[in-house]
């Protein structure tokens, strides 16, 4: 008879193997969407996660600020506390899930653990782009693992793949859509024609935005997440504060359309690439609301899903889909890093996988984030004009300031409204960003310009 394999793993008792070690002790910290959900499928998939961790993974203390709330989510078995450094420092503690957020004290948590001995967990990216350098020189000295699969992609496992199954690669690009709360207003305003403020607002009303967007709207949130990706695909410190960073905020309803009219999708883009041609040496490391062509991959991530490509020398390019938020979207991340922890049981610090996917000795301290101008990619410029038939002044004017001009056409009726104007569309093939910044601004006196140019990248992303 057929027995699925997951059902037989879903036996009630933990195996006899997981039986046999004293189960990974967890305290935790912050007991929210994340907290809760991993407390939920721990408890779920208890003795599924025991049998491939090879011991029981047993959550013994959770810090809440309101104990009572934190009760019916645990239950009467764990211990609870008000104060995280009871926890972070708890002698019952082998590893710390902070799932709290935040830089300030999560930062203090964090270091207080490692300092005792504790392997750590947890999903914050902000305190890993601001802090991570801190946080896992502390980690190497005290022998103990930092885990984050969650920071990034969520339900994506994107730091394994890059850590682990694309170890052979020289890396050349990491691109992605990874924020889902952007691709979900992105989404709306080319689906339903609406602009950024109203596809924002029914972000928030269905619980894709939060009451305060910023992180997410002006790409911080992308930013944080894309630095700690370069740092694992180049071999690089984290450099979160070199990260170049654009959100959609600026972003305008009438350019989605025309991107629609020349074949392309905007998508909020996080974009790590190595370059190393000529005297340019280092990673352009930038979150852009971008063009893609209409039929890549990346242009049919919708609503709130992210991705994330990957072009390795060996691999080629290689494709990773999934929720990039949720509540067991995010503990299954959280979960899994607790399962390599569980595993490290009498391995030395050296024998396992490193932190940022090399050895501190092979991370490269001098790879630089290029500065903006030394950017290199395609462009799309719409410039609008008095009269449609200034295109070929337009054209020809932007060929003469060394901007390599590849299509030039007019909005289409469809596509810009009549009181908008006659809007020239360009495409540029690909050029520094420091030749297209000058033009733009030149572009300002041109006689036949009538309003601000706007002007955003174009990315192939090709293999
Ligand atoms: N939600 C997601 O989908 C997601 C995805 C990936 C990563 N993350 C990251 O995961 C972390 C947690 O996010 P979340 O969505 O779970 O946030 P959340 O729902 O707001 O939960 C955070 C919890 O931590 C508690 N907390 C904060 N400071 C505390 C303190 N000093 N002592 C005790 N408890 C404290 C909060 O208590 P109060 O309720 O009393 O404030 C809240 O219950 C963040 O770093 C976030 O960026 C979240």
């Amino acid at each position: 008879m057929y027995r699925d394999p997951v059902q037989s793993l879903e036996a009630p008792s933990l195996p006899s193997s997981a039986t046999a070690m004293r189960p990974l002790r967890v305290g935790m910290i912050g007991i929210g969407t994340v907290g809760a959900g991993t407390f939920r499928v721990l408890a779920r998939n208890q003795a599924l996660i025991a049998g491939r961790a090879g011991r029981g993974i047993k959550m013994v203390v959770v810090c809440a600020r309101s104990l009572a709330r934190a009760m019916s989510v645990v239950g009467k078995d764990v211990a609870l506390t008000n104060d995280p450094m009871q926890v972070a420092t708890h002698p019952d503690v082998d590893v710390l899930v902070e799932a709290a957020g935040g830089t300030g004290t999560a930062r203090d948590w964090v270091l207080a653990a490692i300092r005792a001995g504790k392997h750590v967990v947890t999903a914050n990216k902000a305190l890993l782009a601001e802090h991570g350098n801190e946080i896992f020189a502390a980690a190497r000295q005290h022998g103990v693992a930092v885990a984050y699969e969650g920071a990034v992609a969520v339900s994506i496992p994107i730091v394994k793949a890059l850590r682990e199954g694309l170890t052979a690669n020289r890396i050349e690009w990491v691109a992605g859509i990874i924020n889902g709360t952007t691709n979900f207003i992105l989404s709306k305003m080319r689906d339903e024609g609406v602009g950024f403020a109203e596809a924002l607002a029914q972000a928030q009303a269905l619980g894709y935005a939060e009451a305060d967007p910023t992180f997410d709207i002006e790409g911080i949130d992308a930013a944080h997440k894309i630095t700690l990706l370069a740092a694992n695909a180049f071999g690089m410190p984290v450099r979160f504060a070199d990260a170049q960073v654009e959100g959609i905020t600026a972003l305008q309803g009438l350019d989605v359309a025309c991107a629609e009219q020349l074949g392309y999708r905007i998508k909020l883009l996080g974009v790590a690439r190595r370059r190393k041609d000529g005297e340019v040496d280092g990673v352009e490391l930038r979150v852009q609301p971008a063009l893609v062509p209409a039929t890549h991959l990346l242009a049919h991530v919708n609503g709130s899903m992210n991705a994330v490509m990957v072009k390795g020398d060996a691999s080629g390019v290689t494709m990773y889909y999934g929720a990039g938020a949720g509540s067991e979207q995010t503990a299954s991340a959280v979960i899994a890093d607790l399962v390599d922890v569980a595993r490290l049981q009498g391995t030395q610090a050296a024998q396992r996988v490193p932190h940022l996917g090399f050895h501190a000795d092979a991370v490269n301290d001098s790879l630089a984030v290029l500065p903006r101008a030394a950017v290199h990619t395609r462009h799309y410029l719409r410039v609008p004009v008095h009269q449609a038939q200034q295109i070929e002044a337009v054209g020809a004017w932007l060929a003469a300031q060394q901007v390599p001009v590849l299509r030039v056409e007019l909005a289409c009726e469809k596509t810009a409204p009549v009181g908008a104007g006659p809007q020239v569309l360009v495409l540029t093939d690909a050029v520094a960003q420091s030749t297209v910044d000058l033009a733009v601004h030149a572009l300002a006196a041109h006689p036949a310009v009538a309003g601000p140019v706007a002007a955003l990248r174009v990315e192939m992303l090709e293999g």
